[in-house]
């Protein structure tokens, strides 16, 4: 337990919401709070995706963005916090989900006019799915938006999650009054663009202080609505937290940083440190001595002319050193990096070593992929990284042949990257492009041309999921083959892939072929359904 103390003062965590609940406003107040920037606004030009056009300088223009504030670290009362950006545009989902298999908990942002709403449904289920801790932040307090315990239920019906509110708003919308937070006992009042945050501490709610502070009135419903929220709710149990069983609640305004404080505070007190991760041998924790990591995201450089890219490792166990030979399991070879660096403070430092939580920036001439591992020389390769069924299939129509060559160049460098998922049918001659969002296309299209020199045109085809097949009885795959040839693709590591019509076609071939079994991620972990 070499690290012990390193590991223990860091949490690595992304906040996660539906586009415009709030998440860049509050990752910015965050960021104010940890000093990493010093005026509000900084982190505003992040937005500009949620709105995505086809228009292709934005494409760019998102792609900066995305790496100068793709991972953002700060200090806080002596914990070095790294907050891990997730794109809001749902045509980029998959990349949060890569990104969720990098963090150790969460923060998910609601909106309280608007609900749950479909992405934040989405963006859970893999937070389940990895039984990943969840905090939850109902902002916009001061909107009138859905009664809080109506809130709680559609948290708990849509997310699939128990939740247990730890504050306690006093009315919603104009007549907003503030929180009380049921933790620690103290009652903050709302101001707009609240400043300091004087916290007003009523042990007991019988306390006539609460009536002068909030009036008569609405002292008595927040006696009501305590007794009510203590007799149905257990108390709150950091354990259960951990374990992705139950996610404790706030409510707040980011844009007014109100309840933003305290949001923090508990969050540095329970989220956790560093965690285990799983390999395809055995479970890594942190506090091994011997360094381990993974790569959950690359990006392209921007400039075309340098086909470098940048990969972002997440430390799992040891200490990651510059300079030091490092084991790249798939390729089986030792690397170095000359120059690896740190987010800090939103620019590239050099950084000499980096512990386990931290996320390290290494300059990659095409050796990496997504869910690579790098270890001291053991061959054990992080698990949990999948992918995830596409939704929209274009075949990739060739405009130049002349360009072939550098076309498979491209299409493999972009798929290593996880822009989309690339199939292959006809041993490998026709090309099937996979996303979850129609903007990939045009991404994929313009990265072509302009960093590969290949022209590339779509044609859409009717499929509506691809499953990934396997089957303990080799002729009775054999025998689905033969039959369902034209429905069946290859994906980059050669695994077989159905492409399914639409659900009723997909339903029918599961109970027409029950030896078969239909995968929706490509690490089959639980999810026949
Ligand atoms: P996102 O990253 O989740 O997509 O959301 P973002 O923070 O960009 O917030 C979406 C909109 O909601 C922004 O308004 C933002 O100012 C507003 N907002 C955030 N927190 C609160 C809050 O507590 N109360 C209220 N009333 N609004 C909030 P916008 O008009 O899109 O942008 P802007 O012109 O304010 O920058």
């Amino acid at each position: 337990m070499k690290y012990a103390e390193e590991i223990s003062k860091r949490r690595t965590f992304a906040i996660i919401s539906h586009p415009d609940a709030g998440k860049t406003t509050l990752t910015e107040k965050f960021l104010l709070f940890g000093g990493a920037i010093q005026v509000a606004g900084a982190v505003k030009s992040n937005k500009i995706k949620k709105h995505a056009t086809s228009d292709f300088m934005e494409i760019e223009k998102q792609r900066g963005i995305s790496v100068a504030t793709s991972v953002m670290c700060f200090e806080y009362n002596g914990i070095n916090v790294n907050l891990l950006d997730t794109p809001g545009h749902k045509d980029f989902a998959e990349d949060t989900y890569r990104t969720l298999t990098a963090v150790d908990s969460v923060i998910l942002v609601v909106d309280c006019v608007k609900g749950v709403e479909e992405q934040t449904e989405r963006l859970m289920e893999v937070c389940r799915m990895r039984n990943t801790p969840v905090i939850i932040f109902i902002n916009k307090m001061d909107r009138d938006g859905k009664n809080a315990f109506d809130l709680l239920d559609e948290l708990e019906a849509k997310l699939k999650i128990k939740v247990r509110p730890l504050s306690w708003p006093i009315n919603i919308g104009s007549t907003f009054k503030g929180v009380y937070n049921l933790y620690d006992k103290t009652l903050q009042l709302f101001q707009a663009k609240q400043k300091d945050d004087e916290k007003i501490t009523i042990e007991n709610l019988a306390d006539k202080n609460l009536d002068k502070e909030v009036g008569e009135t609405d002292a008595n419903q927040l006696r009501s609505d305590v007794e009510l929220i203590e007799g149905v709710y257990h108390n709150f149990d950091v354990q259960e937290y951990l374990g992705g069983h139950i996610a404790p609640v706030f409510f707040g305004s980011a844009m007014n940083n109100f309840g933003v404080r305290e949001l923090l505070e508990t969050f540095i007190q329970i989220a956790p440190k560093p965690l285990a991760r799983p390999t395809d041998k055995r479970e890594v924790s942190p506090d091994e001595d011997k360094f381990t990591g993974f790569i959950f995201k690359i990006h392209a450089n921007l400039d075309p002319r340098h086909r470098d890219r940048i990969a972002f490792l997440r430390v799992c166990s040891g200490k990651f050193e510059r300079n030091k030979f490092f084991h790249h399991v798939r390729l089986d070879k030792d690397v170095r990096f000359s120059s690896p660096f740190s987010f800090m403070a939103r620019s590239k430092n050099v950084l000499d070593d980096a512990f386990p939580g931290d996320v390290v920036g290494l300059f990659d001439t095409g050796n990496f992929k997504i869910g690579d591992t790098l270890t001291e020389g053991e061959n054990v390769l992080f698990t949990g990284i999948p992918s995830f069924s596409p939704e929209i299939f274009k075949e990739v129509v060739n405009k130049d042949p002349l360009k072939t060559k550098q076309l498979e160049k491209g299409l493999q460098q972009l798929t290593d990257e996880g822009v989309a998922q690339l199939f292959t049918q006809n041993m490998g001659h026709k090309k099937i492009i996979g996303t979850v969002g129609e903007l990939q296309f045009e991404v994929i299209q313009y990265r072509l041309l302009h960093e590969y020199g290949a022209t590339v045109s779509f044609v859409t085809l009717p499929y509506y999921k691809a499953c990934w097949i396997t089957c303990d009885d080799a002729q009775k795959l054999e025998d689905f083959c033969k039959f369902k040839n034209q429905f069946l693709a290859n994906d980059k590591d050669g695994r077989l892939v159905y492409l399914a019509q639409s659900s009723w076609y997909l339903d029918t071939e599961r109970k027409n072929n029950p030896d078969i079994h239909f995968h929706f991620t490509s690490e089959f972990m639980n999810d026949e359904g």
